[in-house]
């Protein structure tokens, strides 16, 4: 615990000195959300960077929001504490080359099928339907970003792809995502095969135990769920949209579909609410990564920056500020 206070005083003393700025993902640790000075999902975090004034931004979360701050606010340092806070999924799509599919998680037994094969990459599908613009989630990397029309997050897929003056559209590469946004627009949507292993895993059985459990709990769910889970969900939304929606109901218990790190806020921010994770095993080790240790080290060695080349960046910066300037 003393630790912790020692850490603690020695990050926000080294903070201040060097005119930066903590940003966390809601799926970080406890301690680490609580030495942020702001703690959102990826649409508010991307907002943010693009908007706070600063020298410095040290990002606590994985690569590609580090990556989209960069990219955003090129004159700032972006650091990432942790270099191998990945996001699997954003590897499951690439420019060129083949993608890295069970790599990053070998123990994990899916059960999936994927529609292309390993080396089919982001230009193979734009061949393919030639007409159709494409919607990247942020979860990709910089080079898939500057490859593609307009990002989206959880957040705003389904109004991204409703603003678009086009009748289908190329979703990459979360499949779950495309199919809840293709379930919500008149729209045609062409779904990559990519998914999120903490998610993917969750099934409808593990929400029926759930819901045997805590009959009174509403269940939310997060897009990257299954359309099965999705479509049995009471709400459907990103993870800071959970924390709204659980302030604004009548309801006093949530069964949250989402990374456990979403409780700590969840419960902090409602006291006299109970919330139950949906499957305890629904840990993003790569979100958990970052430490009050590796944040101070970010903050005294200036590890590790995030540059993008600008021949990367500026066609990355056009696909993101087409989505910040769409409100929602
Ligand atoms: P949100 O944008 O909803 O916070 O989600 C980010 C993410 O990585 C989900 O797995
Ligand atoms: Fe990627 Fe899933 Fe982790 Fe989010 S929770 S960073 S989508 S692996």
């Amino acid at each position: 615990m003393r630790d912790l206070i020692v850490l603690r005083e020695k990050i926000l003393s080294l903070k201040e000195k060097k005119n930066a700025i903590i940003l966390s993902h809601n799926y970080q640790r406890d301690e680490v959300q609580d030495i942020a000075d702001f703690t959102g999902d990826s649409l508010e975090l991307s907002r943010t960077a693009a908007s706070i004034k600063c020298d410095i931004i040290v990002f606590c979360g994985v690569n590609f929001m580090a990556e989209s701050a960069s990219i955003l606010s090129p004159q700032k340092t972006v650091l990432l504490p942790e270099i191998e806070a990945c996001c699997p999924m954003a590897d499951m799509v690439t420019v060129s080359g083949a993608r890295n599919m069970q790599t990053h998680f070998p123990g994990y037994k899916f059960t999936g099928k994927y529609t292309y094969p390993v080396n089919f990459t982001l230009r193979d599908i734009k061949k393919l339907h030639p007409d159709a613009p494409v919607v990247t989630y942020v979860n990709t990397t910089a080079e898939v970003k500057a490859e593609s029309d307009i990002c989206c997050t959880s957040a705003n897929g389904v109004k991204i792809v409703e603003s678009l003056d086009a009748d289908k559209v190329i979703c990459v590469p979360d499949r779950n995502l495309a199919t809840w946004i293709a379930k919500n627009t008149k729209k045609e949507v062409i779904a990559w095969d990519g998914f999120c292993h903490v998610h993917d895993r969750v099934t409808t059985a593990d929400v029926a135990n759930a819901r045997q459990e805590h009959p009174d709990a509403l269940f939310i769910a997060h897009p990257e769920c299954r359309i099965e889970v999705l479509e049995i969900a009471d709400h459907v939304t990103s993870t800071s949209g959970m924390l709204r929606f659980a302030k604004s109901s009548d309801a006093k218990e949530f069964i949250i579909g989402t990374e456990i790190g979403l409780l700590y806020r969840l419960r902090k921010e409602n006291p006299g609410k109970t919330f139950y994770p949906l499957r305890k095993d629904m840990v993003c080790p790569n979100m958990k990564r970052t430490t009050l240790k590796s944040v101070l080290r970010a903050l005294e060695t200036m590890t590790h920056e995030i540059r993008v080349p600008e021949e990367i960046r500026i066609p990355a910066m056009k696909a993101l500020d087409r989505m910040l300037k769409i409100k929602i």
